[in-house]
């Protein structure tokens, strides 16, 4: 491992990895989430500090950084996210968006804490569609290099390749969170790898440190 990360350096590259599902507030005190754990994201964002990148961390989990050229800033919904993005995303060389952006939020936020009252059994909440982030960024895109991991339950190439254009991304990381060792909130992940030009490529069961090792090191080869 140690030998590993002295094989390259990512010094000079600007960075931001974003973890963690997304919380979509319906009052001062809930939210409606996800079981995204934010371990992908953080294990991308550690790998690539340990390289030598300059990178930021937009994590809606908890997270201490030991690394001087980590930053970690929360963010809490998609709203948030999108808003810092579009701050970030002129000035880096990578974006690495592992969160889990909510798909949808309710339609309004009440001021108060929702009470239950007697003569209201059912509570109906409406959502409205959240703006797709990587697509409203995709409009400054200029040398940024984007990498997109996208959950699926079937048809995962199929779906990821899909996309790969519709989010103007480089690279999609694919994949299927319908099996019990791949993806949300556990240790390990099984990747399959696409691009525009190339086979998808299924790299084997890994632990998500190992996928953004192997991850990093295919972007390294692939720049130089
Ligand atoms: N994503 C985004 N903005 C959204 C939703 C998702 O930028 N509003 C990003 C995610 O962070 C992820 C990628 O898009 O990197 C793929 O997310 P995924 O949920 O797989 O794709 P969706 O476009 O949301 O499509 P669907 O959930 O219907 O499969
Ligand atoms: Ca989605």
């Amino acid at each position: 491992e140690d030998q590993f990360a002295e094989s390259f350096s990512l010094a000079g590259s600007k960075i931001v990895v974003t973890a963690g599902g997304t919380k979509e507030p319906l009052d001062p005190v809930r939210y409606i989430g996800n079981n995204s754990s934010g371990k992908m994201g953080i294990a991308m964002a550690e790998q690539a500090a340990q390289l030598g990148g300059q990178v930021t961390l937009l994590s809606t989990v908890p997270y201490i950084s030991h690394l001087p050229n980590l930053t970690v800033e929360r963010i809490s919904s998609a709203a948030d996210l999108l808003k810092r993005l579009l701050e970030l995303f002129p000035k880096i060389d990578v974006l690495v968006m592992a969160a889990a952006v909510a798909d949808f939020r309710p339609v309004s936020v009440s001021d108060q804490k929702i009470k239950k009252t007697s003569d209201n059994d059912h509570l109906n909440i409406e959502l409205v569609k959240n703006p797709d982030i990587l697509k409203t960024i995709a409009t400054d895109k200029k040398n940024q290099f984007v990498v997109v991991f996208a959950a699926e339950t079937q048809d995962v190439i199929k779906n990821a390749e899909k996309k790969l254009q519709t989010k103007n991304a480089d690279v999609i990381l694919a994949n299927d969170v319908s099996r019990s060792d791949a993806g949300f909130n556990v240790d390990t992940n099984q990747i399959t790898l696409i691009t525009a030009d190339k086979r998808p490529d299924n790299w084997p069961l890994l632990t998500k440190k190992q996928v953004a090792q192997r991850f990093w090191q295919y972007y390294h080869s692939l720049k130089n």
